[in-house]
């Protein structure tokens, strides 16, 4: 998604710039840009803005030819959604007289009316996007509107001040936004506004930083403000200046940020995805932190009563991608242990559909940006219709923490690489923890039984280090086994069906191999006729209530030629007489299997992506966080 970086102080701007850009690379982006303040000889000043399709690398490329020693600059990283990836349609935006330039993250829901409004006031656009009505907003508030003949509307005087001006325009925007403007008659000065958008905002020893992501910014500063819906800031070298809607100056509390630069780094692995799939281990460690005091369950951020809690008739799990998978495992542990009927749901269906919601409803919204737009909105729709909404997110202070009535934050750290892995095995721990609080709450494990289920959770740290340690032979083999494949089927039964869907999502999504996932009962009932010799089927068949079931369907597609891969459980020797390659798990309790059988598969991916000359980190198309519908 797009990302914005401001500075303005003593130091060289371009340079901050691109640094923050690059840090920002990894959330996805198809255009790079920046604007920065040129002051002539007599002392005025102009806005050059400098924009490219691609790379920031190539940014700073053509940065490196222009002398430019701005001290005062704003830029932005795009993703396309209004209007396709051009030089024109990247970010900053300028005014018709080019005195104003901005950068923006969000959507525009009304801009449609508002640029015909201002076409007709005789305002030029040069883009197709919905930003670009940002800028010539804050021109007119700026400069003064003319009278409107054709609605009546008189002549409005200018502000003359850029942050009144962007508090003028922000009220006739309806949409989402993370806005930061410069203007050439207000030299060092940059305008921020925030609604349902992140901004944050740091002082640094030479200057004033803004950016979308603190990781922009961490160079600089640790203490930073987390911009509110509806606050302004106005930053100079000097210092910044923080108000609310009507100009009142407030004073937003400062956080300090503990974690190391180094934590988003590569840490010496070839690439973030390598390294997020290694920090496994320490997430479940971590996820499981304080959840156990005095024998008890512990998680009081929850936001519920137990009374409350104990009237829970319904779960509704809403989530996208990989949350959704982390989705299809709680239900069976809820259903299985709490005996509470429980739906999964995609955030995107659940929204616009009417579902069954009483006030004994519990909506559990999982999102590792804690931004995902239909997550937001499924959690406001369901709010709205009465329920308790609770969130799982990795992102401390996040709209989707924000906004549920308790949430459970799953320490997997900032994830850097676009495909989840370390948020997913989070999600799941922490859905765990729920679902074991809800069976004891309901009296249908003893307290005896959630600490031992507790203890077992806890030894699926180790156990996915012996994978880690063990099986990369195994994986790379199977990886060759699938590199040249046009497509391959995933299956499994039970838990092993929940964990073959992602097994999937992660092998298509960064290696562009065409994959799709069934339980493997559905395999007769269609997608058996894909399978011809050579056809890659992996199957999740560990040690499990329905582990004869999973062989019975393997046998089928081996019997028609498919090159079977297996996740399996340590000492199944059987599995091999139908196995072209076996990747094996420690042996474990079915419940906990999803958290050590999807390493393998998201090991696979990799290093079919990697055989397949793709970029594992930043696949093609695809966003960190979606905060677009
Ligand atoms: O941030 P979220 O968990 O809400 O994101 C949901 C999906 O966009 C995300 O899981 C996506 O599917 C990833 N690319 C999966 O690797």
């Amino acid at each position: 998604m797009c990302g914005i970086v401001g500075y303005t102080g003593k130091d060289v701007a371009k340079d901050i710039l691109v640094t923050g850009l690059k840090r920002l690379e990894y959330r996805g982006y198809d255009s790079a840009g920046v604007a920065l303040e040129r002051a002539a000889a007599d002392g005025s000043v102009t806005i050059d803005v400098i924009r490219r399709v691609g790379k920031v690398a190539g940014l700073e490329s053509e940065l490196a030819h222009i002398d430019a020693n701005a001290t005062c600059g704003i830029g932005h990283t795009r993703w396309a959604t209004h209007g396709r990836p051009s030089v024109a349609n990247a970010h900053p935006h300028t005014s018709c007289d080019g005195k104003i330039a901005i950068v923006h993250n969000g959507i525009i829901e009304n801009f449609a009316e508002l640029r015909e409004a201002l076409t007709a006031r005789g305002h030029v656009f040069t883009s197709d996007t919905d930003t670009e009505v940002f800028a010539h907003l804050i021109e007119e508030a700026y400069e003064g509107r003319p009278a409107d003949p054709a609605t009546g509307a008189p002549a409005t005087p200018g502000t003359h001040d850029l942050m009144a001006a962007v508090r003028e325009a922000c009220t006739q925007v309806v949409g989402a936004y993370g806005l930061a403007a410069v203007c050439a008659d207000e030299p060092g000065v940059i305008a921020v506004a925030r609604k349902d958008s992140p901004i944050v905002i740091g002082r640094g020893e030479n200057g004033s930083y803004v950016a979308s992501d603190v990781i922009a910014l961490i160079d600089a500063t640790r203490d930073v403000v987390v911009l509110e819906d509806g606050q302004f800031a106005k930053l100079t070298p000097e210092g910044i200046f923080y108000t609310d809607a009507e100009g009142k100056a407030i004073e937003p509390a400062v956080t300090h940020i503990d974690w190391d630069i180094d934590m988003a780094e590569k840490g010496g692995y070839p690439d973030f995805m390598l390294k997020e799939i290694c920090e496994q281990p320490r997430v479940v460690r971590d996820t499981l932190v304080g959840r156990m005091t005095g024998g008890e369950l512990d998680i009081d951020e929850l936001g519920l009563t137990m009374e409350e809690l104990n009237l829970i008739d319904r779960v509704y799990v809403i989530a996208c991608g990989t949350s959704y998978h982390a989705g299809l495992i709680a239900k069976n542990l809820i259903e299985a242990w709490a005996r509470i009927p429980c739906e999964v749901e995609a955030a995107s269906e659940f929204r616009y559909r009417n579902p069954i919601i009483t006030p004994s409803t519990l909506v559990v919204a999982v999102s590792q940006s804690g931004e995902t737009a239909d997550t937001l909105a499924a959690i406001r729709d369901a709010r709205i219709k009465g329920a308790k909404v609770f969130g799982i997110t990795n992102v401390v202070g996040s709209p989707v923490a924000r906004e549920s009535d308790g949430v459970i934050y799953t320490k997997a750290n900032k994830e850097i690489a676009v495909a989840s892995t370390k948020s997913f095995i989070g999600q799941v721990v922490s859905l765990t923890l729920l679902a074991l609080l809800l069976a004891q709450v309901k009296g249908k494990l003893t307290t005896g039984q959630v600490r031992m289920l507790f203890r077992e959770l806890g030894d699926t740290a180790g156990q996915i280090q012996w994978i880690l340690d063990t099986q990369t032979d195994a994986i790379h083999e199977a990886a060759l086994a699938c590199k040249d494949a046009h497509s391959a089927l995933f299956v499994g039964r039970g838990m092993g069906a929940a964990i073959a869907h992602e097994g999937a999502l992660k092998l298509k999504e960064i290696s562009y191999l065409h994959a799709e996932a069934y339980a493997a009962g559905e395999m007769k009932h269609g997608p058996i006729a894909l399978i011809d010799p050579g056809f890659p089927v992996i199957a999740v068949a560990t040690r499990s209530p329905v582990y004869d079931k999973t062989v019975s369907n393997l046998k089928e597609c081996e019997a028609r030629g498919a090159k079977i891969i297996v996740v399996a459980t340590e000492g199944d020797e059987e599995i091999k007489q139908i196995a072209d390659h076996v990747i094996y798990i420690p042996e474990v309790r079915d419940a906990f299997s999803p958290i050590t059988a999807t390493v393998p598969l998201q090991l696979l991916a990799r290093e079919v992506a990697l055989m397949r000359g793709c970029d594992v980190d930043q696949p093609r198309n695809l966003a960190k966080s979606v905060t677009v519908e």
